[in-house]
């Protein structure tokens, strides 16, 4: 039997990470993160001290750099080249720019490529906001996680502040809804649910309640395989 590949996608904050990690562990499936990855190619190009807006820099550097993941007990660290920047690219910085740094067709081809072969050589579970329409068309499960804005703004508040980081409630939510829309109308692969996701609405649910009804709609899915 082939392994599940599953397509998580779904808007920012929405809690797709957290619950993508546990249930991707239960069903022995390798989790990938795209948006790490486009977060990474943002890191590196602030480094390089590239402007967000040059898609040819942008697309050069995309297929120049090297993206890997480390499985941890945590969940999993991402490197570049093999430097750690599991840390780094949850900066306010990299969040401030991802969203024009992901919006470039060439940096969305190579992304869209390595997220393929990864697929290719294991059964995954893929997390992002293209991976049911784009990435991995035929997913055997493609699943639309989503929740309100304001649950949305408030668990990623929650998340910051736990960091210590200090914030502004309405700034947030302002930027949550500036990214969605951002994510939501560019011209390649526009973050869309699929036609035949099923949408999983994680409005006033626990992880774990998300978790089971994950793990309830692969069950489905592989029994029918
Ligand atoms: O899920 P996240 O917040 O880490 O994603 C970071 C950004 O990357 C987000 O603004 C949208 C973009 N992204 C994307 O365009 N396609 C994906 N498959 C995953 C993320």
């Amino acid at each position: 039997m082939k392994p599940l590949r599953v397509a998580l996608d779904g808007p920012a904050g929405a809690g797709k990470s957290t619950v993508a990690k546990q249930a991707a562990k239960a069903l022995g499936l390798t989790y990938v993160d795209t948006g790490a990855m486009y977060r990474a190619i943002t890191w590196k190009a602030l480094q390089e001290k590239i402007n967000p807006t040059d898609e040819a820099a942008l697309t050069e550097l995309s297929n120049r750099v090297q993206i890997s993941f480390k499985l941890t007990p945590a969940g999993q660290d991402v490197f570049l080249d093999g430097v750690d920047i599991t840390e780094a690219i949850r900066t306010p910085e990299v969040t401030g720019n991802v969203s024009a740094v992901s919006a470039v067709a060439g940096v969305r081809e190579a992304m869209v490529k390595l997220q393929q072969d990864i697929a290719a050589q294991t059964g995954v579970l893929m997390d992002g906001r293209d991976i049911g329409t784009v990435v991995l068309p035929d997913a055997d499960v493609k699943i639309w996680l989503t929740a309100s804005v304001e649950e949305r703004a408030q668990r990623r508040y929650n998340e910051l502040v736990a960091k210590g980081q200090t914030l502004d409630f309405e700034q947030l939510k302002a930027d949550i809804e500036r990214r969605d829309r951002f994510d939501s109308g560019r011209e390649h692969s526009p973050m869309k649910m699929a036609e035949d996701a099923v949408v999983l609405d994680t409005t006033g649910l626990s992880i774990q309640q998300v978790i089971e009804k994950i793990l309830e709609i692969c069950s489905s899915a592989d029994a029918q395989k």
